[in-house]
C-alpha cells in the first residue's frame, strides 16, 4: 500500500477504511475484519461512532498484528479540553483494547480546543499516541492552533468529494505541512454520485466504477482517503485503484462538478454548533 508522510515523520497508509455509522457491533467487527482482510491497514474510528470496542475487537480478531495496523480515532466535543482529553482518551484505549493509537484527532473545531490540544502533545511525547491532528478545522483555526502551540497539527481530516472539491483549503493546509485527509470522498452516495455521467463515463474509459475514479482523483492528489463500505467486494473495489491514472482531460471534467459547498453542513452554522455541544457520545 503506498504511504504519505506526516510532517513528524509517520507513515500513513493513503487508503484507510472508515467505521463511521456502522453502530451495530456485529457488523462493525466484521467489517474491520473484512477490511483487512481485503487489505486495508488503516482504519478510522471515533468517539461518536460508539463503535471503538467492537473496532479493536475486529483488530484484534483479523490475524493481523496491532503493529501493522494504523488505528485512528477520535475525541468528541464534550471532551475538548485538557482534562476532558486525558480521561477520555484513555477511556477510548480500554474501549479499543490497545496502548496506544497511530493517529488522534480533535473531531470538531469547538470547546476548549487549546487546552485539548496541550493534553494531546503530552501524550504524544509519552509515546501513547505517533500523530496528533484535526478535523473540520479551516484553514484560519489550523493555523491559529499551530502558531500558539508546539506541535503543528499533523494531519487535517475534512470533507472532500467531487461536490466539494476544497482545492484552495487542501492547498493552504499543505502549504503549512498539515497532511489533508478526506471523509466522505462518496459523499455518502448522495446527489446521485454513484450515478454521476462525467464520473461513469470517465470510469468507463479505464474498466474503473465512479468509486474508483472518485479514490484515484484524490490519491492523485496525495490526499489520505477515508472511504466506508460494509460490502466485502466493495472494500476490494475501493483498493483496486493503483493500476490506471486520471488524464489532465479527466481532472478537468472532474473540476467542474465542484459546488463548493458542503454535501451535509457548514460547520459555521451555528445552529449545528449548539447541536454537537449538546451530544453526549462518550457514555
Ligand atoms: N471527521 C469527520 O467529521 C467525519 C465525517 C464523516 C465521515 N468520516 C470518516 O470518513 C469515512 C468515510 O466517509 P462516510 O462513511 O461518511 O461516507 P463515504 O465513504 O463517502 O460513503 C459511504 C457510502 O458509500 C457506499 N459505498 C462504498 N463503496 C462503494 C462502492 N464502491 N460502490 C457503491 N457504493 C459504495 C457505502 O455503502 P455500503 O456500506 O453498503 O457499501 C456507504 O453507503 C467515515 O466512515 C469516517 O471514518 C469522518
Amino acid at each position: 500500500m503506498q504511504t504519505v508522510k506526516l510532517n513528524n515523520g509517520v507513515e500513513v497508509p493513503i487508503l484507510g477504511f472508515g467505521t463511521f455509522q456502522i453502530t451495530d457491533s456485529k457488523e462493525a467487527e466484521q467489517a474491520v475484519i473484512d477490511a483487512i482482510k481485503a487489505g486495508y491497514r488503516h482504519i478510522d474510528t471515533a468517539q461518536s461512532y460508539m463503535n471503538e470496542e467492537a473496532v479493536g475487537k475486529g483488530i484484534a480478531n483479523s490475524g493481523v498484528a496491532r503493529e501493522e495496523i494504523f488505528l485512528t480515532t477520535k475525541i468528541w466535543v464534550e471532551n475538548v479540553s485538557y482534562d476532558g482529553v486525558m480521561a477520555s482518551f484513555q477511556r477510548s484505549l480500554d474501549r479499543l483494547g490497545v496502548d496506544y493509537v497511530d493517529l488522534l484527532l480533535l473531531h470538531q473545531p469547538y470547546n476548549d480546543v487549546y487546552g485539548a490540544w496541550r493534553a494531546m502533545e503530552e501524550l504524544q511525547a509519552d509515546g501513547k499516541i505517533k500523530a496528533i491532528g484535526i478535523s473540520n478545522f479551516a484553514v484560519d483555526r489550523a493555523v491559529d492552533l499551530a502558531e500558539f502551540n508546539k506541535v503543528t497539527p499533523q494531519v487535517d481530516q475534512i470533507e472532500i468529494n467531487p461536490f466539494q472539491q476544497q482545492a484552495e483549503n487542501i492547498a493552504a493546509l499543505k502549504e503549512e505541512g498539515i497532511m489533508v485527509e478526506a471523509w466522505a470522498p462518496f459523499a455518502e452516495g448522495k446527489n446521485g454520485i454513484f450515478q454521476n455521467e462525467i464520473l461513469t463515463t470517465i470510469g468507463n474509459k479505464y474498466g474503473k466504477s465512479v468509486a474508483q475514479v472518485i479514490v484515484r482523483w484524490l490519491v492523485e492528489q496525495d490526499i489520505i482517503v477515508l472511504t466506508k463500505s460494509v460490502n466485502p467486494d466493495r472494500m476490494a473495489q475501493n483498493l483496486d485503484i493503483f493500476d490506471f491514472s486520471l488524464t489532465d482531460e479527466d481532472k478537468a471534467q472532474i473540476a467542474t462538478l465542484n459546488a463548493g459547498a458542503s454535501q451535509f453542513f457548514s460547520h459555521a452554522d451555528p445552529a449545528m454548533i449548539k447541536w454537537m455541544a449538546g451530544r453526549r457520545m462518550d457514555v
